[in-house]
């Protein structure tokens, strides 16, 4: 893999950041688009890439990072969150669509292949687990502003692999699970747990924490990303990038606990009380992640005890971080899904 000029869409973002500092770490010439300032936090960035900001919906910011000469664009930028789901459903439509189509229009343009980062949530809440790339899709009503965010996502995959159809554009679909680690917003299961737990305050559990998901360490997900990128059979191709180790969350809340030594019992949530049909969640969530472990070589690496233990160590360093705002406390709905 020799060194590319690469753009990076929701670059300034948890797995966008990551991915900018392995694409620096390289040797890349490196362009990071997204709406919002690059955290002081993210040094090699601010530092190393050059920053374009605006919003994927304008085309002629856009065109501004994706410019000729551009080897490939890694599509992150989204609305990301059920908090966010739940209140911007219109905005994940049209970030994801319209931005979307502005992004593989601009890459068309240029010449430059694309790498789109998409979402376990597609499958919605198929019940035969593991899931197969080519697995179906099953959803509930579209009353529920929870699956905004699985046919909008779904919605870019097809646009992505029309554009490799109809145009020719090579295009590669990389779907994580669960991604955590640094930097993670705490509104998520694991970031919010380690953020309550490190700040004294007892983890919430939701429906009994009976849910399970293959969470899938920061690094790993950057891994499969980067042979996606690279792999010269990728183009066309979607990859599930993530891991197939279930765990519960009532056990991944008890191992947060273990490893930040906080003995705080959990607080339940009942979310249809809380949230009606608005919210409707995934009882169980695997991959089958054969097809990426064959073809681009990639391996989940990180075990979650492992990659905890160093998402809690990076969290202990970096006190903004635990000075941020517990999102839980506007929407107590955070924790279920991705
Ligand atoms: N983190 C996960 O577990 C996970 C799981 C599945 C899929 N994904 C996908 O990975 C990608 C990155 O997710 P993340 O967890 O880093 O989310 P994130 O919210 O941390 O990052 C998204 C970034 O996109 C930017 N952005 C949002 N709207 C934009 C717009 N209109 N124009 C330009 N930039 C905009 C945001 O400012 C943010 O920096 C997303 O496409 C998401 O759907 C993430």
């Amino acid at each position: 893999m020799s060194p590319t000029r690469a753009v990076v869409t929701g670059g300034a973002g948890f797995v966008g950041s990551h991915l900018v500092e392995r694409l620096i770490g390289r040797g890349d010439e490196v362009t990071v688009f997204d709406s919002g300032p690059v955290p002081h936090d993210q040094r090699l960035s601010r530092e190393h890439a050059r920053h374009v900001e605006g919003d994927i919906r304008d085309p002629a910011r856009l065109a501004e990072a994706i410019t000729r000469g551009v080897d490939v664009v890694y599509h992150l930028a989204a609305v990301v969150g059920v908090d966010q789901y739940l209140a911007r459903p219109l905005d994940v439509i049209d970030i994801n669509f319209l931005g979307t189509r502005n992004v593989l229009e601009q890459a068309l343009r240029v010449g430059a292949r694309v790498v789109v980062a998409s979402t376990s949530e597609v499958f919605g809440k198929n019940p035969a687990v593991p899931w197969s790339e080519d697995a179906d899709r099953v959803l509930g009503p579209t009353s529920a502003d929870r699956w905004t965010y699985s046919s909008a996502k779904a919605l870019t995959e097809h646009l992505t692999l029309a554009f490799g159809r109809q145009h020719g554009l090579e295009a590669t679909i990389v779907r994580y699970f669960n991604a955590y680690g640094p930097r993670q917003r705490p509104a998520f299961m694991l970031s919010r747990s380690i953020h309550r737990a490190l700040n004294g305050r007892p983890a919430v559990l939701y429906d009994k924490g009976e849910q399970t998901r293959c969470f899938t360490f920061v690094d790993d997900a950057i891994e499969g990303t980067l042979l996606a990128a690279f792999h010269p059979a990728a183009g066309g191709e979607t990859f599930n990038v993530g891991s197939m180790v279930e765990t519960t969350m009532g056990d991944a809340a008890r191992l947060v606990a273990t490893l930040t030594e906080t003995d705080l019992a959990g607080v339940a949530v009942d979310t249809r009380a809380a949230l009606g049909s608005a919210y409707e969640d995934v009882p169980r969530r695997i991959p089958d992640n054969s097809k990426a472990r064959r073809i681009l070589n990639w391996e989940c690496r990180t075990s979650l005890r492992e990659g905890l233990t160093r998402t809690i160590a990076w969290a202990r360093a970096n006190p903004w971080w635990l000075a941020h705002p517990d999102n839980g406390a506007a929407l107590p709905l955070d924790a279920a899904t991705r």
